[in-house]
């Protein structure tokens, strides 16, 4: 793994789950440790790269030389990446974004007694990805995407959807909230399949990859 691969290239990293409040106390989250994001920030940096990590909701500690910004829902997140993504050259979407946000959220904690059952409604997360894709100065986008079934067809699926060049797939079982990741980079005609690692591993891997396409 070289040092150079990405010598002062800007990577912006989006980490971690985001969480949607239903009130002050109760929110929807989701499994996202963190950790696959944390570790391909630390990789980059190891490579040379100057990184900036939109980080959900995780207690891990923010990799040396890495400047953290940290949110909490989807919007958030989706703001503090619209304002550093004209800084950057390479955007890199591991996080789990809600795709819902509560649209009736409450200011005061529900009461089970006067409420009964809530009725939350639902309305749709801006998608982060699509949108930075969609820019018309846009960096070289990499997506992930994490699937119960259909691996490399949800994935490739998603790739043209948002407008990509690359997508890292992994199954949830393998990935949320493990130490360890299996992944395929999908691309719009191959698929890769690289062997159960390490995250920092497949961290390396994923930066070798991306150096190889941008440089
Ligand atoms: O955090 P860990 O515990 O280490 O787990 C790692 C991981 C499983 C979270 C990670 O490897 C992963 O797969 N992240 C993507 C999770 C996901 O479910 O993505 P998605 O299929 O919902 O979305 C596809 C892509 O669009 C992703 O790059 C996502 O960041 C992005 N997206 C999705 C919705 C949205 N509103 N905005 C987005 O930018």
């Amino acid at each position: 793994f070289s040092p150079r691969l990405l010598d002062r290239c800007r990577v912006l990293i989006t980490a971690g789950p985001t969480y949607e409040p239903i009130d002050p106390v109760r929110g929807i989250t989701n499994l996202s440790s963190g950790k696959q994001g944390f570790a391909i920030a630390k990789a980059a940096v190891l490579a040379g790269a100057e990184v900036t990590l939109v980080a959900g909701r995780t207690d891990l500690k923010t990799p040396a030389g890495v400047k953290r910004i940290d949110v909490t829902t989807a919007r958030e997140m989706y703001d503090a990446v619209m304002h550093e993504v004209s800084q950057h050259e390479i955007f890199i979407s591991v996080a789990a974004v809600a795709d819902w946000r509560v649209a009736n959220a409450s200011d005061h904690k529900i009461k089970k007694e006067y409420a009964g059952t809530p009725d939350l409604i639902f309305e749709e997360n801006p998608d982060i990805l699509a949108s930075v894709a969609a820019l018309e100065n846009a960096p070289y986008c990499v997506g992930f995407a994490a699937e119960t079934d259909n691996l490399i067809d949800n994935a490739r699926a998603k790739l043209f959807r948002k407008n990509v060049p690359l997508i890292v797939a992994n199954l949830v079982s393998d990935a949320m909230n493990q130490d360890t990741n299996a992944v395929v980079f999908v691309e719009r005609d191959a698929a890769t399949p690289l062997a159960k690692a390490t995250k920092e591993h497949i961290a390396q891997a994923l930066i070798a990859k991306i150096a190889q396409e941008v440089n």
